[in-house]
């Protein structure tokens, strides 16, 4: 009896009505290769292409959390604690031009919070738009000379630089590409994160820093911007999560699936579900409003085309791993994914909400246990265990950020700190701190300005001044982001 219940579910389900994956679309200017892939693996992963080394593309997006962020932060929108809040992802601190820590109107001494709730990165690798609003799209331009470098098929390029750039998330304000590709020219590769994933490690042997990583990618040791973003988009495009229970069952086998799954299978084509969340991606990648909120508090796709009818649509994002997120919708208001496939059968039907295309309006007569049942799909049935456990492709270093100190004692101060002016500018030097004192980097100010964070223990400070003296300053930090005492020294250069 229970055989013939799973053969006709099966037959229903019409497994292999639906597709395998398709291939990753890959640029032709931008084509995988692997010292690429294990380039764009240590950026993607490196505190250090942040402004002030404490945010990491991937401290927003982890295999584990889906591709998501496993924190929530609260930003306020308009006003605080009212309908229009949205849980998004903790960037860095808000800092002036010069680097340093500023309060912000908003966020005051706290980490400032994206607007929207970071989504999966594993869902953006076959979309010709990225964001929830699509804005980053197809041609990607070279930044520093606005050629065109990718004519179509380079938003994970585009998506890159819009994001390093970014204010919130990990640039100071009058940021310059120049000061992403000196520091790249300067730091260890991947000096804040611990327990290196094997590619990464073996990668590192024999290297002394980024210019060979990046010649051994692009044939010499030029840092550029656009290369940033061509490694960064080749990692992600590697990051095929293909083996769910899902993709062996419409593979064939029949056992992937568990019976609660295979009801929440059949019902979500049955309530229309795949007209969006369409397989085997679970997105079509287009723009829909399915109601959420009112549109006046994010305008969505709207803000990218200028057309009203656009208003409060989003991205359909991709369901693969969703079990494995923290939160859900733009918004991040859902923290359990039940109350986001709740909001399918008793969500308030509010304007702007667009039909399904073609099935209609949207109002389903679910019964609470399909409902049920597709929670139970949801859940497991299009998990990649890989990336659930963060394996190989999807294994990762720790970040510095994810590391706490084990008591709340301030760092060691630097030591030694000695000052040398030159023709290249004032070489300045310090005595490390030693390697079980938890100090993380350095801060190095000059005239009370911070002129960087370096995670080594010398810095060549290129500005010729004209002041008679000047007073350099040495911070040390941990990783819980505890600050030392200064070391300082004043430079005479008369
Ligand atoms: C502070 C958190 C944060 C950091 C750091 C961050 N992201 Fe994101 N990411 C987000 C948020 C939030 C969005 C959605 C923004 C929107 O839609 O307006 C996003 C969107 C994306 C998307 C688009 C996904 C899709 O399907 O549309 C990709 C790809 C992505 N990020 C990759 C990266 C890369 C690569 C980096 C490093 C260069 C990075 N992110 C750094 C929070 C972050
Ligand atoms: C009209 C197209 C459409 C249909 C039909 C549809 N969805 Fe969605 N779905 C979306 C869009 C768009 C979002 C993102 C909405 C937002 O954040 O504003 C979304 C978000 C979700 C999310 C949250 C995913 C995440 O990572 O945040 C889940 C879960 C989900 N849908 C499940 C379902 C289920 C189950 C059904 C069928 C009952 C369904 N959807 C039907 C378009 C659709």
């Amino acid at each position: 009896m229970l055989r013939f219940a799973l053969l006709s579910l099966a037959l229903l389900g019409g497994g292999l009505a639906w597709a395998e994956l398709p291939p990753v679309p890959v640029p032709a200017e931008n084509p995988i290769t692997e010292p690429k892939r294990v380039l764009g693996k240590m950026l993607f992963w490196d505190e250090q292409l942040s402004s002030d080394n404490t945010v990491a593309c991937g401290t927003c997006h982890r295999p584990a959390a889906g591709g998501a962020d496993p924190r929530a932060g609260v930003n306020p929108g308009a006003d605080a604690g009212t309908i229009d809040d949205v849980r998004g992802s903790p960037g860095m601190r808000s800092l002036d031009v010069n680097g340093r820590p500023t309060r912000h109107p908003v966020f005051g001494d706290a980490r400032q919070v994206t607007g929207r709730l970071a989504p999966s990165i594993f869902g953006a690798l076959w979309a010709d738009a990225l964001f929830w609003d699509g804005r980053a799209s197809g041609p990607f331009r070279d930044p520093e000379s606005g050629a065109i470098l990718i004519a179509a098929g380079g938003a994970l390029e585009s998506q890159v630089l819009e994001t390093l750039a970014n204010g919130a998330e990990m640039a100071k304000p009058g940021y310059r590409w120049t000061e992403l590709t000196e520091k790249l020219g300067r730091v260890r590769p991947l000096a804040l994160a611990v327990d290196l994933p094997h590619d990464v490690a073996s990668a590192l042997e024999n290297v002394s820093g980024y210019p060979q990583l990046f010649a051994a990618a692009f044939g010499d040791l030029d840092i550029t911007p656009a290369r940033v973003a061509f490694a960064i988009a080749t990692y992600e495009r590697t990051l095929l999560a293909d083996d769910t229970p899902w993709d062996r069952y419409i593979a064939g086998d029949t056992t992937a699936l568990t019976r609660g799954e295979l009801y929440g299978w059949q019902a979500m084509q049955d309530f229309h579900c795949v007209k969006c969340h369409v397989p085997p991606l679970f997105t079509n990648n287009e723009f829909f409003n399915i109601g959420l909120r009112r549109s006046e508090f994010d305008r969505g796709r709207e803000a990218v085309t200028g057309d009203p009818e656009d208003a409060g649509e989003m991205r359909v994002p991709s369901l693969r791993n969703v079990g494995l997120r923290p939160r859900f919708m733009h918004t991040g208001e859902f923290a359990v994914l039940g109350a986001a496939v709740a909001f399918y059968r008793t969500g308030p039907a509010l304007p702007d909400r667009d039909d399904i295309p073609g099935a209609g309006i949207y109002s389903f007569n679910m019964s609470s246990l399909s409902e049920a049942d597709i929670r139970t799909f949801l859940a497991a049935a299009l998990t990649d265990p890989r990336v659930r456990d963060e394996q190989y492709p999807f294994d990762r270093p720790v970040l510095r950020t994810e590391r706490h100190s084990t008591d709340a004692t301030q760092p060691e101060p630097p030591t030694d700190l000695e000052a040398a002016p030159g023709a290249h500018g004032i070489t300045l030097h310090w005595r490390p701190a030693r390697d079980d004192t938890g100090v993380a980097d350095y801060i190095v100010e000059r005239d009370e300005h911070v002129v960087a964070f370096v995670t080594e223990n010398e810095l060549v400070d290129p500005e010729t001044t004209t002041a008679r003296s000047t007073t350099y300053r040495i911070i040390a930090r941990d990783s819980a982001g505890n600050e030392s005492i200064p070391a300082s020294i004043v430079v005479n250069l008369d």
